[in-house]
């Protein structure tokens, strides 16, 4: 089997990883791929977004399937200038893509759908938006959400109506462009973040899909959730004390109503929705869909998965998913990003790391070769992980590993999963405050 992979950093190392491991052993081409990717398969000189060049190679290459880890090039379109050529892909359309492309859009959807989320309002004029922040009455922080793509720092939570007003007016004065022109504000939700994914096969015929564990990141990149937002600092999954009844009310609550609205309203979906989720007093609701696996997510789900992983995303690209339980390993999965100095305003670039032999798995996330050296190239550098019969042994391992892979300035979090674990510990559920 020969297939395509859209993209570079560690989730689609991690993909990488796990699609090389089927038997037989497909044929991997990556675009635009990195140095330890190439160790797998191929790098093509493109990037996903170069949709007319990525078509063309594909057109002459013909791969069996295409498998597209970011957002952007489907938002722009690849999936759809794919199958177009009769070419199975791994990724929604532009029009499904929408969901995360259009931070509006996926609130109307799901006010539409009657999907539980934050109340919200959207707005294109400046003066509009300045009173509704003036007379605001929903509490604090005042969420602004810019509605386009903003390399994930589209979202602020502003603490006063100060800070809300001055982050508006950036916004609409176009900080991050056209994509900020439109903005969304909302009600602040409190309560347990978690991310789950779900393989989607929707069309106007079927609405299949299968659930994969929940998991949760750490977005900010200090320990106990302090400082500022990240791209994610590491991630653990399953949640422990979450109870099959729980991820039944996940199910009814927002899956369902997800796949059956992209049916009423005529949006293909084939590949993965991820739902940004909190966990509030009254039950679960939805902050936003990615139509793309998460980072670092991804490195925890796909040692929890036990499946071949080539033929599962064929069938999920070709509407023909035909499980709606995937098999899965037990035990718990840990994954811990190492990051770069300076990360996430600048990230030190070309800093030699040291690799002493871990006995854990090492991703790729940010590096670059020069001769035998790696060096740092990007914000998130690498990413152990691990597994464990339990969260806590997954911890542990990665603990005892943490420090055989350095490089001056290093930042990591050594307490990924560490509140989930206490939690479990104490007896505690979802239903109980998360503080
Ligand atoms: P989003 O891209 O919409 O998921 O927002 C990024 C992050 O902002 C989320 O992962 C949450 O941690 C936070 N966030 C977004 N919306 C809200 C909300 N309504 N209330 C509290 N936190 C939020
Ligand atoms: N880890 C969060 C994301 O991928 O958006």
């Amino acid at each position: 089997m020969k297939i395509l992979l859209v993209g570079s950093g560690g989730r689609e190392h991690a993909l990488a990883l796990k699609l090389k491991a089927a038997q037989p052993s497909p044929e991997l081409y990556f675009a635009p791929g990195s140095d330890a990717m190439g160790e797998l398969g191929e790098c093509l000189p493109m990037g996903g977004e170069a949709v007319d060049e990525v078509t063309a190679w594909c057109v002459d290459h013909r791969p069996d399937l295409v498998v597209v880890g970011p957002e952007a090039p489907l938002v722009a379109g690849l999936g759809d200038a794919l199958r177009a050529q009769g070419i199975a892909v791994f990724g929604h359309g532009a029009a499904t893509a929408r969901l995360e492309g259009s931070k509006a859009f996926a609130k109307a959807f799901m006010v539409r759908h009657g999907i539980p989320c934050a109340a919200s309002e959207t707005f294109t004029d400046l003066q509009a938006a300045e009173k509704a922040i003036q007379t605001w009455s929903h509490g604090f922080p005042i969420v602004l959400k810019a509605d386009g793509l903003a390399a994930g720092k589209g979202v602020v939570l502003a603490s006063s109506r100060e800070e809300a007003l001055d982050t508006l007016r950036a916004f609409m004065g176009g900080q991050f462009g056209e994509a900020s022109r439109t903005v969304v504000l909302e009600a602040p939700l409190v309560g347990m973040e978690l991310s789950l994914h779900v393989l989607v096969d929707v069309d106007q015929e079927h609405g299949r899909y299968a659930m994969l564990p929940p998991c949760q990141d750490h977005k900010r990149i200090f320990e106990e959730d302090r400082g500022p937002n990240t791209g994610g600092m590491g991630a653990f999954g399953p949640i422990p004390f979450l109870r099959p009844q729980d991820l039944e009310r996940l199910r009814v609550d927002l899956v369902e109503p997800t796949v059956r609205g992209c049916q009423q309203d005529g949006l293909v979906a084939r590949g993965v929705f991820f739902l940004g989720v909190m966990w509030t007093a009254q039950g679960p609701k939805l902050l936003e869909y990615n139509v793309r696996f998460g980072d670092p997510e991804t490195q925890v789900l796909m040692q929890l998965l036990d499946e071949d992983l080539p033929r599962l995303l064929l069938e999920v690209a070709t509407g023909r998913l035909d499980r709606a339980t995937l098999r899965l390993r037990e035990g718990c999965a840990v994954t811990t990003v190492l990051a770069a100095e300076g990360y996430p305003e600048t990230a030190k670039k070309g800093v030699p790391i040291f690799l002493g032999g871990p006995d854990v798995l090492v991703i790729h996330a940010g590096t670059r070769r020069e001769g035998d050296q790696w060096v740092t190239n990007g914000g998130r550098v690498l990413n152990l992980v691990a597994m464990g019969d339990t969260l806590e042994n997954a911890r542990a391992r990665i603990a005892r590993n943490l420090d055989h892979v350095s490089w001056p300035g290093r930042q990591v979090r050594r307490d990924i999963g560490l509140k989930a674990l206490r939690h479990a510990q104490a007896g505690k559920g979802v239903q109980d405050p998360w503080t």
